[in-house]
């Protein structure tokens, strides 16, 4: 049977997910909805586990077109078994398949655990102890599936004009008692063994059942969650080059989602993080300490707009700038951003990138601070003060950490002048959604500008 899947995921992200399936699991089919993205992959569970941009991972059962349901129920209960259960044959199927895939992903985190304690040099009793616990789980799954006692759980969304007449707890209700008849499985709402998704609306009926209890989203080395982890990595892999060997700089670390996504991606790699606050610094250093990055990732604290680092020797800066009302402030972002955008692109070599996480307000305002035109127009003003790139600047080789803290340089005090750089250059602009409202990342290269050229 072919193994098809899909992933859920944010508004905006769905164009990187295809680029990660196909990627990383030499996927094909590939099929691109709002919010999912649907793929066949002989890949292994476990390098799906790997997947960065997605939310959850589902081995698809039907991806059918929209249904439309009578308003009452036993009529509804008539056609939900014919439209969403239909033939009891690929359900059947798709359990063994379900059931594989577990065993698969069990038989390999025993392995990891094998191989960790051998790797640790742990007493065999241990070792014996903790291989017959995970063995014993694993029959006991296999035992439970071979009896046919299935339990399993419906989780039903609805929307469009379905959701006009019927809410997604009765519809789950109804497929619930659709599939229970049969396929004599047993409901379990509390501990069900399966979970069966079901996404009705007026596009489409998808149904799918969850391959993992732990959404891909949750990072286990996240103690303290930050920016959503889907998004942190983004920044980082929207990155146009590589950043193996490089230092990466994070001056708004908050408690490290960026820093942390990054270094997932860049292994060879060191990460220096900065926040004014001291209790995100301590969460930070906790995630840090989780993931097991002590060596790579250097936390510090130290305001965004006295970076203190000399200019020219950080690789790329990835930011996830404050706003909204989560994070307080004690700095106006609109009226601090002209600086605070200036210190980040001094302490960028030239040929480095900065990420730039903005709400669509600072966005707006980005645009006027970052613009050739503008600065060639202004040139010649004393009005205007542009930052370019110092030629004298361009030594790349400043990479130690330690050494560069010493030399701090940082740029002026922050001034009421209107400020266009004209050193960074757009590379790319991506849309995206942090639930309750949408943020663009930005992506620039530093170029060796001179300002006279404008
Ligand atoms: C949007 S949050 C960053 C969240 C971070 N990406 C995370 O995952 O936790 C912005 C952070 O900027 C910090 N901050 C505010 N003003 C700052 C300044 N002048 N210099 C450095 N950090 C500052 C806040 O303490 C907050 O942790």
């Amino acid at each position: 049977m072919m193994r098809r899947y899909y992933c859920t995921a944010g508004a905006g992200m769905e164009e990187l997910l295809v680029e990660e399936v196909k990627h990383k699991l030499f996927a094909t089919e590939v099929e691109q909805i709002s919010g999912r993205v649907f793929f066949c992959s002989n890949a292994h569970l476990h390098t799906m586990t790997q997947l960065k941009s997605a939310e959850r991972l589902f081995l698809l059962l039907r991806k059918a077109a929209p249904i439309s349901l009578p308003k009452n129920a036993a009529k509804a209960a008539v056609v939900i078994q014919q439209s969403i259960v239909g033939d009891a044959n690929i359900w059947k199927q798709s359990l063994l398949l379900w059931k594989a895939l577990q065993t698969e992903l069990q038989d390999r985190q025993q392995h990891g655990q094998k191989r960790k304690r051998e790797r640790e040099e742990d007493d065999s009793l241990n070792a014996v102890a903790n291989s017959t616990h995970s063995l014993s789980s694993n029959t006991q799954l296999g035992k439970e599936l071979n009896q046919q006692s299935i339990s399993f759980r419906v989780s039903c969304r609805c929307s469009g004009v379905i959701a006009r007449c019927y809410t997604s707890q009765r519809l789950s209700r109804i497929i619930g008692m659709a599939i229970k008849e049969k396929l004599k499985w047993k409901v379990d709402l509390r501990e069900p063994i399966l979970e069966v998704n079901v996404n009705v609306s007026d596009d489409h009926c998808i149904i799918g059942m969850p391959l993992l209890k732990h959404p891909l989203a949750s990072r286990c080395y996240m103690k303290h969650n930050g920016l959503r982890s889907t998004i942190a990595w983004a920044m980082a892999y929207l990155c146009p080059k590589q950043l193996n060997n490089c230092v990466i700089l994070d001056p708004m670390c908050g408690v490290g989602a960026v820093l942390l996504e990054a270094a997932q991606e860049y292994s060879n790699a060191l990460f220096l993080g900065m926040d004014t606050d001291m209790s995100q610094l301590q969460k930070a250093a906790e995630n840090v300490n989780t993931a097991g990055m002590e060596e790579k990732v250097q936390l510090l604290q130290s305001s965004a707009m006295e970076i203190p680092l000399t200019s020219g020797v950080v690789d790329a800066v990835l930011c996830d700038v404050p706003f909204g009302r989560k994070f307080s402030c004690s700095i106006d972002m609109p009226t601090a951003l002209p600086h605070l955008l200036k210190e980040m692109e001094r302490v960028l070599c030239v040929g480095g990138h900065l990420v730039l996480l903005l709400s669509l307000q600072l966005s707006a305002q980005l645009k006027k601070i970052v613009c050739k035109h503008k600065c060639k127009k202004h040139a010649n003003s004393t009005d205007a003060h542009c930052v370019h790139t110092d030629p004298s600047n361009t030594n790349n080789e400043c990479k130690d950490i330690s050494k560069t803290l010493m030399c701090h340089k940082s740029s002026s005090e922050i001034s009421n002048t209107p400020m266009f750089i004209t050193s960074l250059q757009a590379h790319r602009t991506h849309k995206v959604s942090l639930g309750s409202t949408d943020a663009f990342i930005h992506i620039f290269t530093k170029i060796q500008s001179d300002i006279n050229t404008h």
